[in-house]
């Protein structure tokens, strides 16, 4: 089966640290209740950093930790809603500050939070047969420009950071999930046209949705691959809620397999997979050969997953 290597991976979060403490100056909230309903104390900020500086950081990381020769990067895959131009794409900006070869396929995708997934399929896809090219996938949010600092329902959520992963082809297990219900309303953010360029979202609705969605999906994967929960090493979801995230391991009684780092990050979109991915690895605590699934789901409402064996 065409499977993927995970090379190796890198992450970065920018200095400044916004605790809960500090945001209960600026809205009426308390450490209390975020902490009792989301499960975090402190996200990142950028201050004087741009989005492209997170993404780079994150990439130099994940090469330095590989130590291959860049010039066989044949992909970079940058996920963002939060690139620093609406055009050119992030990837085509950062493959040139990484000195990539110039043949390199560079290219932006936006799934918002669910992105991870979709951007690991096309890597796979594109590296079909190929044995001797790298992907590197790069999850990169500044969610700080978008997020509306007098709103508590949302501002105490966000943060932003990036993550990279380092991709090969190999023979291994991959399957992946993919869907969207075409909702605008529930949870968008912008565009052109729009005077507010805040993320509006209905909470409650996506709590919902989060926790229908995620197990769906596992079970799809697990099945597809005609596994169980016992042969899975990990599993990353998107890091919205802590709350989410319990909820979904409950039903397969697996908590220490649910990896969780909200807390200190909050939520940053497509860039808490990755960012996950660099921390597991560099704790030692994710192995070649085991078998993970990672799950995003958000704005779309739309949903990817993908399982496989890194
Ligand atoms: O990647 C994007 C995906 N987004 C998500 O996954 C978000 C999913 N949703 C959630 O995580 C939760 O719905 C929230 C954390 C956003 C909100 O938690 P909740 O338990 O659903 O609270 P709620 O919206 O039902 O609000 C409960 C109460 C309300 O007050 P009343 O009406 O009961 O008096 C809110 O006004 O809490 C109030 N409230 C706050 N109080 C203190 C809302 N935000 C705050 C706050 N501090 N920051």
């Amino acid at each position: 089966m065409n499977g993927l290597e995970l090379v190796a991976a890198g992450h970065y979060l920018p200095q400044k640290i916004l605790t809960n403490e500090m945001l209960s100056q600026m809205v009426e909230t308390n450490d209390e209740w975020i902490s009792k309903r989301t499960g975090i104390k402190t996200r990142h900020l950028c201050e004087n950093e741009s989005n492209l500086d997170l993404a780079y950081q994150a990439a130099e990381m994940a090469l330095s930790q590989a130590n291959i020769d860049r010039q066989k990067i044949a992909v970079v895959i940058v996920t963002t809603f939060t690139g620093d131009y609406y055009t050119p794409a992030m990837a085509n900006i950062l493959a040139g500050k990484l000195k990539l070869r110039e043949s390199v396929m560079a290219f932006d995708i936006n799934v918002a939070c669910s992105s991870f997934a979709y951007a690991v399929k096309l890597a796979q896809s594109l590296l079909a047969e190929d044995n001797e090219s790298y992907a590197l996938v790069i999850g990169s949010e500044e969610l700080s420009k978008v997020t509306d600092f007098t709103d508590r329902s949302s501002c105490i959520l966000f943060g932003d950071g990036a993550g990279a992963v380092l991709l090969k082809r190999k023979n291994g297990l991959f399957y992946s999930q993919m869907g969207t219900k075409s909702d605008v309303e529930t949870l968008y953010c912008g565009g052109a046209g729009h005077e507010n360029r805040y993320i509006q979202m209905q909470g409650q609705e996506v709590f919902k949705f989060a926790i229908s969605v995620l197990p769906k999906t596992i079970d799809e994967l697990l099945a597809q691959a005609n596994l169980t929960m016992d042969d899975i090493a990990w599993v990353i979801c998107h890091q919205a809620n802590q709350r989410i995230i319990e909820n979904v391991a409950r039903k397969y009684k697996a908590n220490e397999k649910f990896f969780v780092n909200i807390d200190r990050y909050g939520n940053t979109s497509s860039a808490s997979i990755p960012i996950a991915i660099s921390e597991l690895l560099q704790a030692e605590k994710l192995h070649k050969g085991d078998k993970i699934i990672s799950v995003g789901f958000g704005a779309g409402l739309a949903w990817g997953g993908v399982l496989w064996e890194v």
